[in-house]
């Protein structure tokens, strides 16, 4: 009892000397897997273009290597004849990724570049975001992987959908919503329907992974829409599309 009781002070001791610092510490859920995932002949792991991709984006985006897989490939499956779109861009790997593997179609990519700001975070849907997340960015260090790529990459800078007021965005195929709260996704997929050509893919991040504001958003655009069905992709990620893909 005595032992339980000085473990807990020492670890409350620890995680304040550390938010003297300005850090939070947060504990993470682990599972541990009895099957754990089986690498063998996935083509997609063995194509050099994905490979260098993922080599090339790592210290520069959240998404592991499943997700990238996902985006890659579904990019890929995508409508070749419209644009890409990533909202929730951080330090643009994932953006940077999502046009590695469709180079020659023009991408928009959106963010603040500078976190959250005033954006509405709901203490509910939200709560495992902060307002500090993911300010250790700017907008130029986003821009200079592109540099010399040739890629007919469009900046949209701000609060999305409002930063898209006079930049005309149509023709899109592939989006990838990675905004984490609920407001900017339910926005988001409202200003983007009317935008959104035939055989379109739309690849949520963060899907049933306990951020229930995206699941709450795409609940109610597919409930709203229902020529939309949304499914859950592994790991956290939710894919949807439309019916027109059974025309
Ligand atoms: C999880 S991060 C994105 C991670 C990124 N896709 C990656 O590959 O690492 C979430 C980002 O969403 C942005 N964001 C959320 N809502 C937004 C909105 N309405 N407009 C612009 N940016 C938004 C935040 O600024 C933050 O950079």
């Amino acid at each position: 009892m005595n032992a339980q009781i000085e473990t807990t002070g020492i670890k409350r001791l620890i995680k304040s000397a550390f938010q003297g610092f300005g850090y939070d510490v947060v504990k993470l859920r682990r599972s541990k897997l009895a099957k754990p995932i089986d690498e063998n002949y996935v083509e997609i792991l063995d194509d050099p273009a994905f490979q260098a991709s993922v080599k090339e984006v790592s210290g520069i985006t959240l998404l592991d290597t499943a997700r990238l897989a996902n985006l890659w490939m579904l990019c890929r499956a995508s409508n070749p004849s419209g644009s890409l779109i990533e909202i929730g861009s951080y330090k643009g790997g994932g953006a940077l990724h999502i046009s590695n593997s469709c180079p020659t179609r023009p991408i928009f990519v959106c963010d603040t570049f500078e976190g959250f700001g005033d954006l509405k975070i709901d203490p509910g849907a939200d709560r495992h975001f902060k307002r500090e997340q993911f300010t250790d960015t700017s907008f130029e260090s986003v821009q200079a992987p592109w540099a010399g790529k040739g890629r007919d990459v469009r900046w949209v800078r701000g609060y999305f959908p409002e930063s898209a007021e006079n930049i005309e965005i149509s023709n899109i195929s592939f989006v990838h919503v990675d905004t984490d709260l609920y407001e900017s996704t339910a926005k988001t997929l409202d200003y983007l329907r009317p935008r959104l050509i035939d055989r379109s893919v739309v690849v949520f991040d963060d899907y049933l992974r306990s951020v229930d504001g995206v699941v709450r958003a795409v609940r109610e655009f597919t409930a709203a829409h229902p020529d939309w069905a949304a499914f859950p992709l592994f790991p956290g990620q939710g894919l949807m599309i439309n019916r027109d893909w059974f025309a």
